[in-house]
């Protein structure tokens, strides 16, 4: 497994942004915090395969209810990535296996991803 950040560097109903190795290549993810759970994604809309945030760590709507693309504001649902509402409807976001352990989220092995290596936080945009 490999750390991501402790649980309480996010808050509840927010979301945050790391760079991480998958598949040998540096890709960009988010998670997203409820309560004591951490849902995670690739940072990859399925419309157009941008990245979904409009600044640092802002991935989720106003309300925090819902993950939402910046390009055209497309509204996934948190648990499960699915796009309720915008061009790719009934599309998801690619999920990324995460696990909170002793207060800290950690990357674990991805079924197709044999090799990770250390996170760091996002800096785009
Ligand atoms: S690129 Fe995400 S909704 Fe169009």
């Amino acid at each position: 497994m490999t750390l991501l950040c402790p649980l309480d560097a996010v808050e509840d109903f927010a979301a945050k942004g790391f760079e991480v190795v998958l598949g040998g290549e540096t890709q960009s993810i988010f998670i997203v915090r409820r309560g004591s759970k951490i849902y995670a994604y690739r940072n990859s809309c399925p419309h157009l395969g941008v990245p979904l945030e409009w600044t640092k760590d802002r991935f989720l709507s106003i309300d925090g209810r819902f993950i939402q693309c910046s390009m055209h504001g497309a509204l996934f649902r948190v648990q499960d990535g699915l796009c309720l509402m915008g061009p790719c409807e009934k599309q998801a976001l690619k999920p990324v296996l995460v696990e909170v352990y002793n207060g800290e989220i950690h990357l674990t092995p991805q079924p197709s991803d044999p090799g990770q290596s250390s996170p760091k936080p996002s800096n785009s945009r």
